[in-house]
């Protein structure tokens, strides 16, 4: 007998943790200070992968699409990632430079939204980033050919073993296709779940004035 997908689903919960509590009248004016404070809280609660986050994009007929990536910085040019510019949603955002991001800290019953324009930042900054990070990751860079249809395992695992060795051999190797992105943000939502679902969200607007902040219902 097979597992029956809806007998898991009703065994599962949220919010079944100790929560913490969020009085959003004691906020930041400004979201990256809240946005930093609930990344060391999540890094400090034992969050697995605390670093990762949903992308959403949108394509040239604006259908949408999702996929997770790192989050490699958050300051006050914006939040940033990385891939290539010939992957799907490197195309995506050449068409559309817009995107929103997703965090999900369920240790700690939390989610932060963010939404605003993406610029490229210029190719030396994105090589620099890919060289002060791991040999995987420039290997994984150096592979390429992301998101276009594989012929066969073999075919990667060729195209691999080659930029791993090449990745050992020259830690400075250029990937040109290599982008950083970064997200301005107009909007930062943060979310505190509560077990008795009277959930907090604060949102953060951007105007011309500066942050706007709100509540919203749940
Ligand atoms: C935990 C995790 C982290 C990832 N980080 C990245 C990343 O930083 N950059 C990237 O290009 N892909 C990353 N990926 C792979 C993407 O999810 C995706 O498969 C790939 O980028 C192709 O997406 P696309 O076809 O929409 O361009 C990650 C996947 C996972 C599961």
């Amino acid at each position: 007998m097979g597992t029956d997908l809806h007998d898991l689903l009703r065994s599962l919960r949220v919010w079944d943790v100790e929560l913490p509590s969020f009085d959003p009248s004691g906020a930041p004016d400004v979201p990256l200070e809240l946005f930093t404070a609930w990344f060391a809280d999540a890094v400090a609660a034992g969050q697995t992968e605390p670093h990762t986050m949903s992308l959403a994009t949108a394509d040239e007929e604006g259908l949408p699409d999702v996929r997770t990536v790192m989050l490699h910085g958050s300051d006050a040019s914006g939040w940033s990632f990385a891939t290539h510019r010939d992957s799907r949603k490197g195309r995506q955002l050449a068409a559309r430079p817009y995107a929103a991001l997703g965090f999900y800290w369920p240790a700690r019953g939390r989610q932060v939204r963010v939404r605003g324009p993406v610029t490229a930042a210029p190719s030396a900054e994105a090589q620099a980033d890919l060289h002060a990070r791991s040999t995987g990751a420039l290997a994984a860079a150096l592979t390429g050919r992301q998101s276009e249809v594989l012929a066969s395992p073999e075919e990667l695992a060729r195209a691999s073993e080659a930029a791993w060795e090449r990745a050992r051999e020259e830690p400075g190797a250029p990937v040109p296709t290599w982008t950083l992105y970064r997200l301005r943000p107009d909007e930062v939502e943060f979310f505190q779940g509560d077990a008795r679902r009277r959930h907090v969200r604060l949102v953060y607007r951007r105007t011309e004035a500066g942050w706007v902040k709100e509540l919203l219902w749940p």
